[in-house]
């Protein structure tokens, strides 16, 4: 466990906080390990029924750490890499997975969330995927999942422009269950929680597996990531990290395509 991500358990309900607000709640590899060990917990421990994800401060998640980034550009990838491990974590998870989700919600913040079955947002929430933006391509299955969900244009906006999505738009065009004043949030989403958690678990779990296509959903999260890989160690990558860093605009005309 890290400092960064609280686990709790009550009633029922797993709830994951992420706790690294100075940062916007990036999360590093401590932080993906943590999640991806309390989500593979829940689906083998029978006292949890549902798993609840939700941020302290300001922001859901700013999403990966982009120094993390910057350092694997220059490093060989183990195919075993932490956000790796989460993604295949929340892929794969059995029992019920609950987001509230406030502030910005950047990258895998938002990527996350299309593997979750009740997502519960404040009035405040903006969902961000600038993978295009940083010379990334998408990850998560999220090339496959949103566009599925909300249509190519409206997910081609968000994926190659980078255009936030407010939480409005996001509850019109189905990513979300509901969106609530910031002060609701925590309650609203914590009510749905221990609704599911007195629901047959048993039935809970066929049925969401029913709902989705595992085996593709596998598939294409492991295409995205092998080009994800390379993208990181391209010079455009290393542009729109060093950009980042420096707190300027990347300028990507004077590099090869
Ligand atoms: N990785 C590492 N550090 C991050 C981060 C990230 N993804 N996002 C924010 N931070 C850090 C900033 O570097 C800053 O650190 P500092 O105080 O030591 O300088 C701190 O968190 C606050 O961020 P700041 O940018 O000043 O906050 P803001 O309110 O102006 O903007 C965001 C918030 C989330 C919109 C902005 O930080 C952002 O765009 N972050 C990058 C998101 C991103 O591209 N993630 C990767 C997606 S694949």
């Amino acid at each position: 466990m890290t400092e960064h991500v609280k686990r709790e358990i009550s009633d029922g309900v797993m709830t994951l906080t992420l706790q690294r607000p100075e940062k916007k709640n990036a999360l590093s590899g401590a932080m993906y390990d943590a999640l991806s060990d309390a989500v593979r917990q829940a689906d083998v421990d029978a006292s949890v029924r549902v798993v609840l994800f939700q941020g302290d401060g300001d922001s859901f998640t700013a999403g990966n750490d982009l120094a993390d980034f910057a350092h694997q550009a220059g490093a060989e990838n183990s195919a075993e890499s932490p956000v790796h491990r989460f993604i295949e974590a929340i892929i794969n998870a059995s029992k019920p997975l609950v987001a509230a989700v406030h502030g910005n919600a950047v990258g895998i913040g938002t990527t996350m969330l299309l593997h979750f079955d009740l997502v519960y947002l404040a009035d405040n929430a903006r969902l961000i995927t600038p993978f295009v933006r940083l010379a990334l391509v998408p990850e998560a299955a999220s090339s496959r999942l949103l566009p599925l969900r909300i249509g190519h244009v409206r997910a081609y906006a968000m994926l190659a422009l980078g255009e936030p999505m407010e939480a409005a738009a996001a509850l019109a065009c189905g990513l979300a269950n509901g969106v609530v004043p910031q002060g609701e949030l925590r309650k609203k989403a914590r009510d749905a929680a221990l609704a599911l958690s007195k629901l047959p678990g048993g039935s809970l779990s066929q049925s969401k597996r029913l709902m989705r296509d595992l085996q593709r959903i596998t598939a294409q999260a492991a295409e995205e990531e092998q080009l994800f890989k390379e993208r990181l160690k391209t010079a455009e990558a290393r542009e729109a990290f060093a950009a980042f860093a420096e707190r300027r605009p990347p300028n990507f005309a004077k590099l090869p395509i």
